[in-house]
């Protein structure tokens, strides 16, 4: 874990309520590790944890909801804002436990750190095949970034205004697709229903409040079959069979 300072570069809303916030950080050589990054927002006591989305030399890109105070005073602040960020927390998706193809299946913003797995998946020259789950059309994020490196996307909605209408798990019934190690990201009940609808290996990635987002103050635990563990240390990144949902 590292503590630095990042300034703001862009933080623009890019889908209903969801905003593209892309830092820099202060060490342009800087290349940020782990799976999320913990920002601390002027006036707020704790820091809000966001997944990373992209990451370059020097600059990281995050995709956030403006949900509630914290993330709605993030959406506020102009470019060149200086922000204290912790980084490289997580244990982060595998793309090694993938042999040949990989199914990527998002639930919302869970699309942003499936992103990052899916540019990881594809410099390993791996099919890619990616469904993304959405309310409604205005909330899609990230669809062609997916389908200029995936070799299908599949979208769903829940009102049916864009793609297969309903679940990410209708979607996945109407493709059949073939795959041999899944990856999972985004609401707790859609995932629980992806790994029990996916009969085969894959992970899923956890989402809990956290306090210190470093493994110290035990307030992020989830249920394994081998105890208690610390999404924000020992995850969030699960294997199925680990979870007790
Ligand atoms: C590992 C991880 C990665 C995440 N990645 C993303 C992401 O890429 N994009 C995104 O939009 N959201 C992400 N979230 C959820 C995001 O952290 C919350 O939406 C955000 O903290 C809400 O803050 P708020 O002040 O707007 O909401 P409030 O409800 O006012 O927050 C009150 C407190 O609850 C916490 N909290 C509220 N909702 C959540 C939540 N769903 N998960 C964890 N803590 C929460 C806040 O951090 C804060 O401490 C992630 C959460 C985790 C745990
Ligand atoms: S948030 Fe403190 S241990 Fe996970």
């Amino acid at each position: 874990m590292e503590k630095s300072r990042f300034t703001i570069v862009s933080n623009r809303t890019v889908a209903t309520q969801t905003h593209k916030l892309v830092l820099a950080a202060g060490d342009p050589d800087l290349l940020v590790g782990g799976e999320f990054v913990h920002l601390l927002i002027d006036g707020f006591y704790l820091r809000r944890p966001l997944s990373l989305c992209d990451r370059e030399p020097g600059r990281i890109t995050l995709l956030y909801k403006t949900v509630g105070e914290g993330t709605k005073a993030l959406a506020s602040l102009p470019e060149g804002t200086s922000l204290d960020v912790l980084t490289g927390l997580g244990k982060g998706f595998d793309p090694d436990a993938c042999r040949e193809s990989a199914l990527l299946v998002a639930g919302g913003l869970g699309a942003a750190p499936l992103y990052l797995l899916c540019k990881e998946l594809k410099a390993q020259g791996k099919q890619v095949i990616a469904v993304l789950g959405f309310n409604k059309a205005d909330e899609i994020v990230l669809e062609d970034e997916f389908r200029a490196l995936c070799d299908h996307v599949s979208i769903a909605t829940l009102d049916g205004s864009a793609g297969t209408r309903g679940f990410v798990t209708d979607a996945l019934a109407a493709l059949q697709p073939s795959w041999d190690y899944f990856y999972t990201c985004g609401p707790a009940v859609m995932m629980k229903a992806v790994c029990q609808a996916l009969d085969g290996p894959g992970e899923a990635s956890l989402e809990e409040r956290m306090g210190c987002g470093a493994g110290f103050c035990y307030c992020c635990t989830c249920e394994t079959v081998s105890g208690a563990k610390r999404v924000c240390q020992d995850g969030p990144v699960f294997k199925k069979e680990e979870l007790l949902w």
